[in-house]
């Protein structure tokens, strides 16, 4: 086998650590993408340690900041001169907190969950299309099941700081329209990238369980839930060999623009207004997503959202 280069973003906790685990365990070199080297130490030393593999790197990025992302995509062209794999894997879902914004102005989950990994990919793309099996996978979540109720859309009109000091500002919103648009970009992004050979799925998680750090970033209410959900939850370890054979078997690696669920089957759209059997079919099985996900016109909004944003960093691109 010949190791890959595996790009894997938040891999300090939960699922992205136990990714970065796997594929240091089979052999690749890893790059953990993390926003604290201080608190992201001891995990890469666990990494190295658990797989006895020392080709696992520590570097930082925070992926809701345009500057970090230009900075850390410089420094892996320096270092390296092909990425095979990027996983995006981080995520904001910090349920109850107040509204946030980026050090770019943009809503807080908006800019971790959607623009940032827009960005971060284009930046990289580059080195991606100089491996010959070049593969994004992003993370999805089941919470985008809320739009199988046909009146529900993405809210485009909070991203720029409209509802500081509103207290009905709910995470939990941003974070289930930030996990609908990030799918929405996965298929356009599929699509643009067609002709360099990169490949880009996502994968809808629906539960793994979460670290005591992960339960203290939501608040109070929402904790309770949240330890509830993680009895019934698989181990991250679960979710992380999803990961990576999405990533790397010979099955996947035609697979473009394809939305994934936790049994590695391509999910369909579902009907509109099919009802509860679609829900419960959702809910248990995860074999539909809805049918919203496909609307031309929210995934062209996305994808010019994205790039109206981060136009003067995609300037600097090489
Ligand atoms: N667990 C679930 O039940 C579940 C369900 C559906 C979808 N998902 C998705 O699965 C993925 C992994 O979640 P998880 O459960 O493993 O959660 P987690 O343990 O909290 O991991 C999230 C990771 O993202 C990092 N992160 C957050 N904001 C960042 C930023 N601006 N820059 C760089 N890194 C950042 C966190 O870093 P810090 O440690 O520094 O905060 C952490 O390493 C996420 O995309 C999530 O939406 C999870």
């Amino acid at each position: 086998m010949t190791p890959k280069t595996v790009i894997i973003t938040g891999a300090n906790s939960g699922i992205g650590l136990a990714a970065a685990t796997t594929f240091a365990e089979k052999g690749h070199n890893v790059i953990m993408a993390c926003r604290n080297l201080t608190k992201s130490h001891p995990f890469h030393q666990e990494v190295i340690n658990k797989s006895n593999n020392p080709s696992v790197s520590l570097k930082e990025l925070d992926v809701s900041s345009f500057k970090s992302i230009e900075k850390f995509s410089k420094e892996i062209e320096r270092e390296f001169d092909h990425i095979d794999i990027l996983i995006n894997n981080a995520a904001y879902f910090n349920h109850g907190s107040d509204y946030k914004l980026s050090p770019e102005g943009i809503e807080i989950t908006f800019a971790t969950n959607v623009v940032g990994p827009f960005l971060l990919t284009q930046l990289l793309k580059k080195l991606l299309s100089g491996s010959d099996d070049p593969r994004v996978l992003n993370a999805g979540s089941n919470i985008i099941k809320h739009f199988l109720n046909p009146k529900k859309e993405i809210d485009f009109s909070n991203l720029r700081g409209e509802y500081v000091n509103d207290p009905n500002h709910s995470v939990y919103i941003n974070y289930r329209n930030s996990k609908m648009a990030l799918l929405m970009l996965t298929l356009k992004m599929a699509e643009e990238f067609k002709n360099d050979g990169i490949k880009v799925n996502s994968i809808q998680i629906n539960g793994a369980k979460m670290s005591k750090e992960t339960l203290q970033k939501v608040k109070p209410a929402w904790r309770i839930i949240a330890r509830i959900q993680n009895l019934f939850f698989r181990p991250t370890e679960y979710t992380a060999k999803l990961y990576y054979d999405l990533c790397t078997a010979e099955e996947f690696k035609n697979q473009t623009g394809k939305h994934f669920n936790h049994r590695k089957e391509e999910m369909v759209p579902a009907k509109v207004n099919s009802g509860i059997m679609t829900d419960i079919k959702q809910g248990v099985g995860a074999t539909v997503f809805p049918a919203y996900v496909l609307d031309k016109g929210t995934i062209d909004k996305v994808w010019q959202i994205c790039e109206g944003l981060t136009e003067l960093s995609m300037s600097k691109k090489s």
